[in-house]
């Protein structure tokens, strides 16, 4: 088969969707209309633990316009049935009103459904709630971790005593939360036993098993729609209770219902990113080469369910290194279940080791980078397979020229403009290549135009474009002739929009899917005696701007359009398919960065400037470059929020987070934003997926924290092993 022409992979794209969401014509899940709409307000939990003792509905009911207050009291009881096919993790999923139990600050205790959205939140101001309350566990410190899960090679204890060079660090992240533009809303329609509910989700799958598994319903009774997505991180990746909440009341009030989280709601009603207590002890020779390295790393949890990312996973494969013991314990306390947010894991180990080598360097007295190079392993000494691509070195040589890492010094608080102390920092980041089993449908129609359908999301990448793309090129349309459509769980399964699996898996079935027709279209010619393309060889045809041709004869050819037609066939149509990794794996797959920045530290005040950054990044082939650029850049920012920024604060009296509000949660804004700069490495992964992509959305985040880390410690001579670096940690 001739490879098809590629034209519109790798060119510099603006978003196919992009005029639809700038004239407010992309409808989000709240923005659905659907007739006879009625408002729900969540009620959540104003304690940190504890029994619901009494709940007084009286006023609130009295109320023009509620029409129900629904609570543990009055709800129906739900099947709630265990969902395996879900992002729900080990444990009992909290079961919204089954019971008069509170199990953290901002539990769903209630709702009150109203004709319109002021009665309702009037409504819910006017419900008394009595407790029996229980001092709460919220600091991962103060409470009983579970059992560690563990990972060991070699002996570590014994080459960390035999080093001559050893550290021993311990670092605190905080807890961080998405806090996507749009927030969490679900309309919810119930038509006799069918469901229908239109979500903010990374998910349409996942959300339409759970509500499926929650109602008792066979899955095809659920239809979960989400063409739009304004941002989510990770907090879209499964289905929290406000959606159950919205079909819930629903259910009950025989109307459809709207509810949307409050920006308050968005800090509990949803999941965030655990804070970590990390220990890392490392041992090296004096040459910087590491022999032993021993993490011992606890995670928040829920007291209901058991949360866990895949923190243990930079440690072990990372660097080079013989010896290595690690130990990650769960730690349950009175919370919402965590869930991941971008860099997943990675981002908080990478934030660690980052840091610990940026300390080894310092201490051997060797440049940062070069330490690096010591310890870049020829295989995964994880799994001793080979890597598919590993081209982190070329990462640091371009990432050093091009960030001028030269004019760093060495030495720590020797370069001073003014008040400002300037430093300069690097890391290295690195996420998995995860793929997963997906399907797409493909149609060509006779016009010459094709419709692609595949259940994913488009949380902001771009997956409308980017998947235009892989189907435009594999089709031989132009970007315009081709409809990408997503977001409804009717079109053909996918796995989580997350976890930098996307293009990978999505974009694989597409592009099969696409090969299916385009070869179908081909034979078509081929065998028709009318076409000029009769008798030719299928393998020497191409398809270019919709007309089929000779690759090296391209005036014998025809349109999809005049084959289609004379053939009176309406349309030609394929289901895409791509399976994910089968069998023994034979490589180890990861995306990798060097991340540099470089910050100005008020001397006198301890602020921090980032004033520039770059990340090179080693992806694997870049389908879209525009919108790579993009979440570079998105993923730096989080960085820069994360290193500097973003923690909440709980009341430890009651569990309450204290700062539930864009205002005292701080984000990085245009004025923390500097000059930020992407570079991704050309070429491909043949051995991940047909496509060769390794996926960025999470890489790009990965190693930007301890970068800034890194270039705090060359600034001021500080070291602050903890998240997020704030300008009094530096006083
Ligand atoms: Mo990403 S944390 O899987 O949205």
């Amino acid at each position: 088969m001739s490879p098809q022409p590629q034209a519109a992979v790798g060119a510099p794209l603006s978003r196919v969707d992009g005029r639809l969401k700038v004239t407010g014509q992309a409808r989000y899940a709240a923005e659905h209309d659907v007739d006879g709409t009625v408002h729900a307000v969540i009620i959540d939990a104003s304690i940190g633990r504890g029994r619901i003792t009494a709940i007084d509905t009286r006023q609130a009911e009295a109320q023009p316009g509620v029409l129900r207050v629904l609570h543990h009291r009055n709800a129906p009881k739900l099947p709630y049935r265990d969902n395996t096919a879900s992002n729900n993790p080990p444990g009992e999923r909290l079961r919204v009103f089954q019971d008069d139990k509170v199990l953290f600050h901002g539990q769903p205790v209630a709702v009150v459904i109203a004709t319109t959205l002021e009665a309702a939140q009037h409504g819910a101001r006017l419900v008394k709630v009595r407790y029996q309350t229980e001092q709460p566990d919220t600091d991962l410190t103060d409470a009983t971790p579970d059992k560690p899960t563990t990972y060991a090679r070699g002996d570590a204890e014994a080459a960390l005593r035999k080093a001559p060079v050893r550290l021993d660090l311990s670092y605190r992240t905080a807890r961080n939360h998405h806090n996507p533009m749009e927030p969490h809303a679900t309309i919810a329609r119930w038509e006799g036993g069918k469901l229908t509910v239109w979500d903010k989700t990374q998910w349409v799958v996942g959300t339409q098993t759970e509500l499926a598994a929650v109602f008792g319903l066979p899955l095809d009774s659920v239809r979960v729609i989400s063409p739009y997505v304004g941002g989510a991180f990770g907090t879209g990746l499964r289905c929290w209770p406000h959606t159950i909440v919205a079909a819930l009341a629903a259910r009950v009030t025989k109307r459809p219902v709207k509810l949307v989280l409050s920006r308050r709601q968005m800090y509990f009603g949803n999941g965030f990113r655990p804070a970590y207590a990390y220990r890392l002890r490392l041992g090296s020779d004096r040459r910087g080469r590491l022999t032993a390295a021993l993490h011992e790393m606890d995670g928040e949890t829920s007291s209901y369910e058991t949360f866990t990312e895949a923190i243990m996973t930079p440690g072990q494969m990372l660097y080079s290194t013989p010896n290595v013991k690690q130990a990650y314990r769960t730690v349950p306390l009175d919370v919402n279940t965590p869930i991941w947010m971008r860099g997943p894991g990675f981002a908080n180990a990478s934030y660690v080791i980052e840091s610990a080598i940026d300390e080894l360097a310092h201490t051997i007295g060797i440049d940062p980078i070069e330490l690096r190079r010591r310890n870049e392993p020829a295989e995964d000494e994880s799994s001793g397979l080979p890597f598919s691509t590993r081209r982190l070195r070329e990462c640091y040589t371009i990432g050093a020229r091009e960030f001028g890492w030269h004019r760093r010094s060495h030495k720590p608080r020797s370069r001073r403009e003014g008040d400002w102390l300037i430093g300069m920092g690097m890391a290295a980041g690195v996420y998995d290549t995860a793929r997963a089993t997906a399907q797409a449908r493909v149609r060509l129609d006779a016009d010459g135009t094709a419709t692609v359908e595949a259940a994913t999301s488009d949380m902001g990448p771009g997956t409308y474009t980017s998947q235009t793309q892989v189907a435009a090129d594999a089709l031989g349309l132009t970007m315009r002739t081709v409809t990408f459509r997503l977001g409804d769980s009717l079109y053909p399964p996918t796995p989580p929009h997350g976890g930098s699996m996307t293009m990978a898996s999505v974009g694989s079935a597409v592009l099969d899917g696409c090969n299916r027709v385009r070869n179908n279209a081909i034979k078509l010619a081929t065998e028709d005696r009318q076409s000029p393309l009769h008798g030719a060889d299928p393998n020497d045809i191409v398809v270019r701007g919709g007309r089929l041709h000779v690759k090296n004869n391209p005036a014998r050819g025809e349109t999809y359009r005049a084959l289609l037609t004379r053939n009176k066939s309406t349309h030609l149509e394929a289901l895409g398919n791509f399976t994910g990794p089968e069998g023994t794996p034979r490589h180890s797959f990861f995306a990798y960065n060097a991340t540099f920045a470089e910050v100005a530290v008020d001397a006198t005040l301890g602020l921090v400037r980032v004033r520039r950054m770059l990340g090179v990044y080693d992806a694997g082939r870049i389908i879209s470059p525009k919108l790579a650029q993009s979440q570079a850049i998105g993923g730096m920012v989080g960085g820069i929020g994360t290193a500097l920024l973003e923690h909440s604060v709980t009341d430890p009296r009651d569990g309450r987070t204290v700062n539930a509000n864009l205002a005292d949660y701080l984000i990085p804004v245009n004025a923390d934003v500097p000059d930020i700069q992407a570079i991704y490495l050309d070429g491909e992964d043949r051995e991940a997926d047909p496509l060769g992509v390794k996926g960025l959305g999470e890489v790009v985040h990965v190693g930007v924290a301890p970068a800034i880390a890194n270039a705090v410690f060359n600034a001021t001579g500080r070291r602050i092993r903890q998240l997020p670096i704030t300008a009094d940690a530096l006083l």
